[in-house]
């Protein structure tokens, strides 16, 4: 990792923003009003989006020397597979709306070939999930199913996940309705979904068998009948169910409170993901991070993953110090796509994870299990 650091000592000059600062502001120049908006907007007036980061700061390393190595691991094993580092690419729905070509999924999954750094493919591909797991190379995809309230639909979509190739089950709990997005609502030229294929759902062929006629006829109501059975609201009696469809792992993406991780884990469920939806969803909450220790303790045994909020190398590293065994980043890596699809991403992700290798090094942390709780301070 220290390469990019050398290259720059050496006076070659990236071709995209170092700082996340500035990937955000060269982001905004490149997306059109109404996708900066749906991009880099959360919901209300975005308080819970903004203490997903700022909690990162109430947080710190503890420095330990004369540990240094030159031998440095960030590998992690997640759900069975050995993957490279501990960086994921939480799903970003309709991504393609941030890309030149459109094909803002398949900028995802080739930049998840490039990095080994897994993406979870959102129910929202525009492309379908076939065609974005193919294009994930050797690196071990996931797919992330917003529950219809159609359960043949949800079956098929899971069904299709499988067939596909994809190695887990992320079932995102917090979005059966939409959140209250304010700079969705003013923007006028919010991305409609008329026009966006969204190939992935409007062609499953258990959900156009629900249509009157073909979505690509009459698109206003395949947009119709997708909205109605959109968002299932999900309870505990549901968890066998969903268990039921698969034998992949089965993640649940949303859980914040230890009795809800624990409820889970005692009722099968194989991985909690802690995050807030970056905050689009509710306002007014704590943020994702704080809420990882407690988690951690409460389902010791079992995989847990975080998102929200992480912008940089060092809250990569705090995270998995909280107890996170790897660890997403939703919108630097949407604004990476924006800059330079694939190139973009690449550029993003390594630069994350060069500035997690060196601080790791710096701090005497040289591998992933060697970051424990005892390696945090609270500020
Ligand atoms: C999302 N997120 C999301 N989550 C999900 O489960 N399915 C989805 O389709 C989407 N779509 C989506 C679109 C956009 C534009 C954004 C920014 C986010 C939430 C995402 O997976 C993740 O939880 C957050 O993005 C993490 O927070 P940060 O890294 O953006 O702060």
């Amino acid at each position: 990792q220290n390469e990019i650091y050398l290259a720059g000592l050496g006076g070659q000059v990236p071709a995209y923003p170092m700082s996340y600062d500035e990937l955000e502001r060269r982001a905004e120049l490149a997306m059109s009003p109404g996708t900066w908006s749906y991009v880099a907007g959360g919901a209300g007036d975005e308080r819970t989006q903004r203490a997903n980061r700022e909690a990162f700061d109430h947080w710190g390393l503890v420095p330990r020397m004369l540990r240094a190595t030159t031998e440095r691991d960030q590998s992690v094993e997640l759900f069975g597979h050995r993957l490279p580092t501990p960086l994921l690419m939480s799903p970003i729905g309709v991504i393609g709306i941030c890309t030149q070509d459109g094909h803002g999924d398949l900028a995802t999954a080739r930049a998840a070939a490039a990095t080994g750094v897994p993406m979870i493919a959102s129910t929202l591909t525009e492309d379908p999930m076939e065609v974005v797991a193919a294009e994930q190379g050797e690196t071990p995809g996931f797919f992330q199913l917003y529950c219809p309230t159609d359960p043949e639909v949800a079956q098929s979509l899971v069904g299709r996940a499988e067939d596909a190739g994809y190695r887990a089950i992320v079932v995102t709990l917090d979005t059966w309705v939409t959140g209250w997005r304010p700079r969705d609502l003013s923007t006028a030229n919010f991305p409609q979904l008329r026009g966006r294929c969204l190939a992935n759902y409007f062609s499953d062929p258990v959900f156009r068998s629900r249509l009157a006629a073909p979505p690509d006829e009459d698109p206003g109501s395949a947009i119709l009948a997708w909205a109605q059975m959109f968002g299932r609201p999900l309870g505990w009696d549901d968890l066998a169910w969903l268990r039921s469809l698969t034998d992949l792992p089965v993640v649940l993406k949303g859980i914040c409170h230890p009795d809800d991780a624990r409820r889970a884990v005692d009722e099968g469920v194989d991985g909690i993901y802690v995050s807030t939806h970056g905050g689009r969803q509710a306002n007014g909450g704590i943020a994702a991070i704080d809420c990882l220790p407690a988690v951690r303790e409460a389902v010791p045994d079992t995989t847990v993953l975080l998102d929200s909020g992480v912008r940089s190398g060092s809250d990569v590293v705090k995270a998995l110090a909280l107890g996170a065994d790897a660890v997403g980043v939703g919108r630097p890596y949407a604004f990476g796509a924006a800059l330079g699809g694939t190139d973009g991403i690449v550029h993003v992700l390594r630069n994350i994870l060069a500035e997690a290798d060196l601080l790791m090094a710096v701090d005497g942390y040289p591998t992933v299990p060697d970051l424990g709780p005892e390696a945090m301070r609270r500020l």
